[in-house]
């Protein structure tokens, strides 16, 4: 008798797992995934040079620069910037030739400082199109840290050619990442046209749901 009671028992707490565990466990990975959301830490990392450049004479502030500002005040992600050792020359034209030579030795300019990416969930990773390419001081940056797992989200500033081909360059670098579609804005835009450069972002963030 007593242990037919206790059989009825057993089976009465099973009966109540097999109804409750599935509502429990949906409302726990609901949490889960609002707590992910809310607490993916972000880094804006670009590289951006000032002087004189195509398009905008010279300029205080880089186009990329300006951009990567506008990503961060949005997301309250973390600024950061890449800088090379040796800074670009000022002029245009100086500059054009020096990141012409250093594409095609496939150079890796040495920088100055640097962070943690592994510490961020989420990097968004700003550079000028330069050549049709990342400036290599962006490879540079890449080949110090490992992309295990992370979400790379690309944006470039450009006066015409768009990211290129860069996208897919930072899916071969980036090894492990997850690396989204990036963002282009011309650089004559984000320099004078700040406003309608501001609403390109804040819609791009939108579909990403950032
Ligand atoms: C070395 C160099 C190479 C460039 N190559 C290209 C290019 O291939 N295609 C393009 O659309 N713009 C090119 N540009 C223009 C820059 O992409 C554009 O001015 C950009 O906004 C500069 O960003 P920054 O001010 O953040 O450095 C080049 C500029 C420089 C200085």
């Amino acid at each position: 008798m007593r242990s037919s009671m206790a059989r009825t028992g057993a089976t009465l707490v099973a009966l109540l797992l097999v109804v409750s565990l599935p509502a429990y466990t949906h409302a726990q990975n609901t949490l889960v995934k609002e707590r992910d959301i809310n607490t993916k830490k972000i880094l804006v990392a670009f590289f951006s040079r000032t002087g004189e450049n195509y398009a905008v004479g010279h300029i205080e502030q880089g186009n990329t620069h300006i951009v990567a500002e506008m990503i961060a005040s949005a997301t309250g992600g973390t600024l950061f910037r890449i800088e090379p050792a040796t800074p670009y020359p000022d002029d245009y034209r100086a500059c054009t030739e020096v990141a012409q030579r250093e594409k095609r030795s496939k150079a890796r300019p040495a920088l100055v400082g640097d962070i943690a990416a592994e510490e961020f969930d989420v990097i968004f990773l700003g550079y000028p199109n330069w050549w049709g390419d990342l400036p290599m001081c962006i490879y540079t940056f890449l080949e110090q840290h490992d992309w295990q797992g992370k979400v790379v989200i690309p944006f470039c500033t450009h006066e015409g050619s768009g990211l290129s081909d860069t996208e897919n360059r930072l899916r071969t670098a980036c090894r492990g990442a997850s690396v989204l579609n990036g963002l282009a804005v011309r650089g004559f835009v984000a320099q004078n046209e700040r406003e309608k450069a501001r609403k390109l972002v804040l819609e791009w963030l939108k579909q990403l749901k950032y």
